[in-house]
């Protein structure tokens, strides 16, 4: 891994054994693991040094928000979640003011909860408003959300995901986005690569079925007709 990141994975490794403590439960609560596996899916992906480090800091505003709510073993209520519903702005205010080799983390932070229909937070963006490297912590975010176990659920299969990120591509997802992830996903399973990152990180078996491979074409070429201008499947039509 790069140098800066590599920095911050040691530093983030360090504020979780001090920050450690308990939740009200007496049970360890860390703080810090799950933007270690969103950082790290970035990092699988081809993803940019920036956007590694996006994804080590995008939740750092979590800091300000209550623990309990945090780590809470169930789906959380209304008032909880508009409590945590805070935190992308928090981790601006955090952010900003740091002298970062990468300018756009802060933004990449305030704005990791947007969507592109602009029923996001914290302002409702919609697409050509919210910067790309947002558009692609959120798509590893939601991801590494989705294939891992949480406290109150256990993780979706692999099928399940990609009809998610096909029915949420346009709204939530943008295409680009998701026909990259995609890509870097079958080229990992078809063998294209060398590199099996993504398939270690999700574990073994997880992206081994024999609908894999299949599932993520189907994707892909779904992002790219969801992607062609409206004109050109105009053109197309009228010469078919
Ligand atoms: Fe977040």
């Amino acid at each position: 891994m790069p140098v800066y990141s590599e920095r911050l994975r040691a530093a983030l490794f360090l504020a979780e054994r001090a920050h450690r403590g308990q939740n009200r439960k007496g049970r360890e609560v860390p703080y810090v693991l799950h933007p270690v596996s969103v950082a790290t899916l970035l990092f699988a992906a081809g993803a940019d040094e920036d956007l590694v480090c996006a994804g080590y800091l995008h939740d750092v505003g979590k800091l300000v928000v209550d623990r309990d709510i945090i780590n809470a073993p169930y789906h959380i209520n209304a008032k909880q979640s508009s409590e945590l519903s805070r935190h992308p702005s928090a981790g601006y205010e955090i952010l900003a003011p740091i002298r970062h080799p990468y300018a756009d983390i802060p933004l990449m932070a305030k704005y990791h909860h947007e969507r592109l229909d602009g029923r996001g937070y914290p302002d409702g963006l919609v697409d050509e408003q919210i910067p790309l490297g947002a558009k692609i912590v959120s798509l590893a975010d939601s991801f590494d959300a989705m294939t891992t176990d949480r406290p109150y659920r256990r993780r979706r299969s692999f099928e399940d995901v990609v009809q998610d990120l096909r029915q949420n591509s346009g709204k939530q997802f943008d295409c680009t986005v998701v026909r990259a992830f995609a890509r870097a996903m079958l080229k990992e399973v078809t063998g294209e690569t060398k590199e099996r990152r993504i398939v270690k990180m999700l574990g073994k078996g997880y992206l081994d079925g024999e609908k894999v491979p299949t599932l993520l074409t189907d994707l892909i070429a779904d992002m790219e007709r969801a992607k062609r201008p409206v004109d050109q499947e105009e053109q197309q039509t009228a010469g078919a």
